[in-house]
């Protein structure tokens, strides 16, 4: 019999994910079927829980509820209790969510394995402190970057994820109107979701120095303004989100199933045509 598996997010209709989690339950020859469902924060609750009901065991979150499904979940791992944003959840023999984030890893495995990049002391920049930037700040420091800056356009969220990331002389919070004066910066992360429904303001170039590597954690129509910064303004790379995407979807999988599947066969399927896809997850 089919498992059943689900993503939640707001907007959710063109993710991605159950044609990636479909491909690897083709690959590894496990049965399961895995459906996309719209929701906010004022249904989620209601939806999750009717989810369960069905015979739902396990379920990836998106924006804009990474933040509130770490606050539903009955237990979280140390990595999504750091920094209170999950997108993995897994259910247990005894009806209750226990809560992961495999956003970090994926980001690490697509630039480290895929993109060969060497993360160690790289001078890093998040554009961004909502759920997306909090998913994946603990494995940047853990992968070993240099000092981490961290601009967001409400301060207060910035100050509040470089208190829990509580690296302080090594993580460094500031008002993205700043930006200009950080210097460069050996890794521009954008984990904004502006191009989902507003514009980020054009980012100084004064970021951009001779090894500046440029990642949108969006991809597809979403991280074009990005990638085009990026290429205009020198960036040794521009990476779009598509590979994490692929990656977190595989550690996700490896929770839900035990087995990890190879991911290069559906990202080089999504990245021919991925130009036209809107959303994350
Ligand atoms: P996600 O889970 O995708 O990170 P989120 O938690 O809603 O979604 O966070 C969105 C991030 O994008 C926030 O850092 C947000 O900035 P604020 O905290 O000031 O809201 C940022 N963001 C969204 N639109 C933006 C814009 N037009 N310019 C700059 N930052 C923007």
């Amino acid at each position: 019999m089919n498992q059943h598996f689900a993503v939640f997010g707001m907007p959710i209709s063109h993710s991605l994910s159950p044609r990636i989690h479909a491909a690897f339950g083709r690959q590894t020859g496990i049965a399961l079927d895995y459906v996309a469902i719209e929701a906010g924060p004022a249904d989620f609750a209601t939806k999750l829980q009717a989810f369960a009901d069905a015979g739902g065991v396990g379920a990836n979150i998106t924006q804009p509820l990474k933040g509130l499904a770490a606050e539903l979940a009955t237990t979280l791992s140390e990595r999504a209790q750091r920094v209170g944003a999950v997108n993995t959840l897994v259910r247990s023999e005894d009806n209750r969510w226990h809560a992961d984030n495999t956003d970090g890893t994926g980001l690490i495995r697509d630039l480290a394995m895929r993109h060969g990049l060497d993360l160690r002391e790289r001078r890093t920049l998040i554009v961004g402190a909502g759920g997306g930037a909090r998913g994946i700040a603990p494995a940047l420091l853990d992968a070993g970057i240099g000092e981490l800056f961290i601009v967001n356009r409400t301060p207060e969220r910035a100050d509040a994820l470089a208190d829990m990331l509580g690296r302080p002389g090594h993580v460094h919070a500031r008002y993205l109107g700043d930006v200009a004066v950080l210097g460069e910066f050996d890794l521009v992360i954008n984990a904004t979701s502006a191009n989902r429904g507003g514009t980020l303001a054009p980012l100084p170039r004064s970021l951009v120095g001779r090894r500046t590597a440029a990642v949108d954690l969006s991809y597809g129509e979403a991280a074009i303004p990005f990638m085009a910064w990026a290429r205009a303004t020198g960036c040794y790379a521009a990476i779009d989100g598509l590979g994490m995407l692929v990656e977190q979807a595989a550690e996700s999988f490896k929770l839900w199933h035990g087995v990890r599947p190879d991911t290069n066969p559906i990202f080089t399927e999504l990245s021919s045509h991925s130009a036209g896809l809107v959303t994350a997850d």
